[in-house]
């Protein structure tokens, strides 16, 4: 017999059909007469339970129906007499698929830490917490290619191994299948023409310079991949693997780019409470049960669905660089000096107790600063009137701070190619990079979203290793 996945299941209505179900056990309860199964299959959050009456199996079945065994269940679909669901299966037959020894299974039906949990990150997909965060992973994923998609833009995938270091930023990882312990030297040098590629390489940080290249042709693209940061910044918003989201428009300025974003975030989050409203149910309570436990000044103002729904309804508040240094210049922290990195003036690079600061404090609801000193931003970025500011753009989000970075881009070859020599990044490596300039140029804007740090904000996880499946970060590169 054909299984019927649970998420169906619950959404028939009960008429007496026999139906085969499998899944994972959560919990079995119940006496020598009957025994209630929590049984899970992970196309929902919600169980099923099965109703298994004593005389009808031998015990040594019953036992081995155990949390974390998976098990196939043939019975009839009944009514429920019981409170939480409306219909439940009365089992005629079960067979047990795979045991769980109660006693080495390291999740029991009790709260485990998220740390913990950590450290059996093969195993946490089956708890509620962690199936709903990677359902949403999943839904969010799909809203951005439909995003996309319905307005025409084309997805195009960038190398993952690249020869460039497109942020000017270094701190990236090398690829190389040269033998460490035997480098091959020249003039005290290693020899990159002896590498795989004939030249020195390097796992991507963004695919921005690439998606430029698409977009001057193809008009709207974005890119959606794996990117890597060797910077050793252990903290609950970095990996040094994570995923972003990347558009490239033609003949479209800041302005249009900032529009861009602000839908698109929108969009997302929408797309969630839509298509996900079980899941996002689900952790709107685990985050108000977690935040019970912290003192009140630091739970947060809203529960997360309010959260969700705020940001839909309201529009992003929009402020210059300038701006938000004068509020930061004349802010309480700042005077009494509670921030760790005072805040000068003109030219201080924002910390994320600022952009806290000004997210959660001041306007309380997400920002885009635009505008910032060229000085703290990327070459490509184009540059303002002003000789001192460049056409950049960031969006900052209540408790996860800067979301999205993005930027017109300097069009104008000497302008760009003068910048380059400015902040000695090789004009050399980029020839093709340039050629763009050269070739048919154009006014031009796009972002990248850090992917992890939309999911977090959609479920409520404080730490980013909560929300990609196997985290890379300093030191821990486990599963
Ligand atoms: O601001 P970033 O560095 O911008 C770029 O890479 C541009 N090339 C994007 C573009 O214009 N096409 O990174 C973009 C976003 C950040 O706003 C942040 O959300 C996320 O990527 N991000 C990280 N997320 C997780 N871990 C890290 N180490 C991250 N570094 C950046
Ligand atoms: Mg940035």
């Amino acid at each position: 017999m054909k299984r019927t996945k649970i998420k169906r299941l619950l959404n028939k209505k009960a008429t007496g059909q026999e139906v085969c179900v499998n899944g994972w056990v959560r919990t079995r309860r119940g006496s020598k007469n009957v025994s209630f199964i929590a049984l899970n299959d992970g196309s929902t959050i919600n169980n099923i339970q099965i109703v298994a009456e004593g005389d009808h199996f031998k015990e040594e079945v019953l036992k081995r129906i155990t949390t974390g065994s998976a098990i196939s269940v043939i019975g009839i679909l009944v009514e429920s007499k019981g409170m939480g669901q409306n219909v439940e299966v009365l089992a005629a037959g079960i067979d047990i698929l795979g045991d769980a020894d109660p006693d080495e299974y390291p999740l029991q039906p009790k709260k485990h830490s998220l740390d913990f949990l950590r450290e059996k990150a093969h195993l946490r997909f089956r708890t509620n917490t962690f199936s709903a965060v990677f359902r949403l992973r999943h839904a969010l994923t799909f809203a951005v290619h439909k995003f996309f998609n319905d307005k025409g833009f084309v997805n195009i995938h960038t190398p993952i191994i690249t020869g460039a270091d497109a942020e000017g930023a270094g701190e990236m990882f090398q690829v190389t299948n040269l033998n460490l312990e035997d480098t091959p030297i020249v003039d005290g040098k290693v020899d990159y023409t002896k590498d795989f590629f004939n030249i020195k390489t390097n796992l991507t940080v963004s695919g921005q310079l690439e998606a430029e290249l698409g977009a001057l042709s193809l008009g709207q693209v974005y890119t959606f991949g794996p990117t890597f940061r060797a910077e050793n910044s252990n903290t609950s918003r970095h990996l040094s693997e994570f995923w972003m989201i990347e558009p490239e428009v033609a003949f479209a300025d800041l302005e249009e780019n900032m529009d861009l974003a602000e839908e698109f975030l929108k969009y997302c989050i929408q797309y969630c409470i839509t298509n996900c409203e079980d899941d996002l149910r689900f952790l709107d309570s685990r985050l108000a049960n977690e935040e019970k436990s912290l003192k009140k000044e630091e739970r947060s103002e809203m529960g997360l669905l309010e959260r969700l729904q705020f940001v839909i309804e309201n529009d992003f508040e929009r402020l210059t660089y300038r701006e938000a240094i004068d509020i930061l210049r004349n802010s309480k922290p700042n005077k009494k000096k509670k921030f760790k990195y005072i805040i000068e003036g003109f030219g201080s690079d924002l910390q994320s107790e600022h952009e806290r600061y000004l997210v959660e404090k001041k306007f309380k609801k997400p920002l885009i600063i635009s505008d910032y000193p060229k000085g703290v931003k990327a070459f490509y970025m184009k540059q303002n009137e002003d000789g001192e500011t460049v056409r950049a753009m960031d969006i900052l989000f209540p408790q996860i701070g800067e979301i999205i970075g993005g930027s017109q881009r300097e069009e104008d070859l000497n302008k760009l190619s003068n910048r380059m020599e400015e902040m000695e990044i090789c004009k050399e490596e980029l020839w093709w990079y340039l050629e763009t300039r050269k070739f048919g140029t154009c006014v031009h804007s796009g972002f990248g979203l850090g992917f992890e740090r939309l999911i977090m904000f959609v479920t409520g996880m404080k730490n980013i290793r909560d929300v990609i499946p196997f985290p890379r970060t300093p030191q821990n590169a486990d599963f």
